[in-house]
């Protein structure tokens, strides 16, 4: 269950399998899929179904998301045997997702999402961990460790803001260091990890047993391995990237998504400002190719 010390976070519409197998390349020792609708899934909806692990994927959780607890339960059971471990959403701060309860909106019912854990422990044969913020308010923290360890669950994942903050502001790292003297289950720490060092320094200085990524990998999936990547491993990654997603999604759908990704890429190379007005005429892997060899 969830090997190893610095990992990729679950980004919806970012960290399908294509970003998951670049990053993997690249020193991610463990991943997340997307997060998944339970109530998608158990209307067996396609796309829910396409973002599950891939047969050839280790050490992957299948990040889930809703309320209803026997929801839960059916939509893990069924998906059980696509991944490693099971992770509940209990930290996802978009509007359409908390008012259906789900997300971050499980922070102000504790004994709800202890119940989701219990009901998940008890009825799925893989571990089961939970990605958490802060709070959804205010900082309750110290509470949310203490029903996650209640309800026997595998480890807690702790992105150091709270709902209210949604992005804003700076993640409290020493919360990590504060949660750690209560939490005996592993503690993953999340917000604001740009480098690979801020990921080692997260865990040696701030006491979290494992780090995990998100914004900072967009574009940059050397990350992982601390690798300063020249102006050809760049343009290679951006082609291997792209050719996996017109591999996983088909060439439109894969454009679309791309560009945001590509946007990432060329973060800091000289021509990066004339490179991007350009992005929104990329249509096609013909169009990207030629923008490709034009990075400086
Ligand atoms: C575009 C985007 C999509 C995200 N989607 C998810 C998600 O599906 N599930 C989840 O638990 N967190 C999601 N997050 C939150 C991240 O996993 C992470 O906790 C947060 O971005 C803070 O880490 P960072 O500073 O490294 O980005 C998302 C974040 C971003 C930026």
């Amino acid at each position: 269950m969830l090997n190893g010390k610095i990992g990729l976070a679950p980004m919806a519409d970012y960290t399908d399998y294509s970003y998951r197998e670049i990053c993997r390349k690249h020193g991610a020792e463990f991943t997340f899929t997307e997060m998944i609708s339970i109530e998608a899934l158990i209307r067996n909806k396609k796309e829910s179904f396409n973002m599950l692990p891939k047969k050839n994927e280790k050490n992957i959780g299948i990040q889930l998301f809703g309320y209803n607890i026997n929801s839960f339960i059916k939509a893990a059971k069924m998906v059980q045997n696509n991944g490693d471990w099971i992770d509940i959403n209990a930290g996802c701060p978009v509007k359409k997702v908390i008012k259906k309860g789900a997300g971050s909106a499980l922070l102000n019912d504790l004994n709800h999402l202890e119940e989701i854990i219990k009901a998940l422990k008890d009825n799925v044969e893989i571990p089961v961990g939970v990605k958490v913020r802060l709070g959804f308010n205010g900082d309750i923290a110290e509470r949310i460790i203490e029903s996650v360890q209640k309800a026997n669950a595998d480890y807690v994942i702790v992105h150091a803001r709270t709902q209210k903050q949604l992005y804003s502001g700076k993640a409290d790292w020493n919360r990590f260091k504060d949660l750690k003297k209560i939490c005996d289950i592993p503690l993953g720490a999340s917000g604001d990890i740009y480098s690979y060092n801020d990921a080692k320094k997260v865990i040696e200085e701030y006491n979290a047993d494992f780090a995990i990524i998100a914004r900072g990998s967009i574009g940059n999936p050397w990350i992982f391995s601390n690798f300063n990547p020249g102006i050809d491993d760049i343009k290679n990654t951006i082609i291997e990237h792209a050719k996996l997603m017109i591999e996983e999604h088909g060439e439109e759908k894969a454009i679309r998504r791309f560009k945001k990704i590509f946007i990432g890429y060329t973060k800091g190379l000289v021509n990066a400002k004339e490179i991007r007005k350009k992005i929104p005429y990329i249509n096609t892997y013909n169009d990207l190719f030629d923008i490709v060899n034009t990075l400086e």
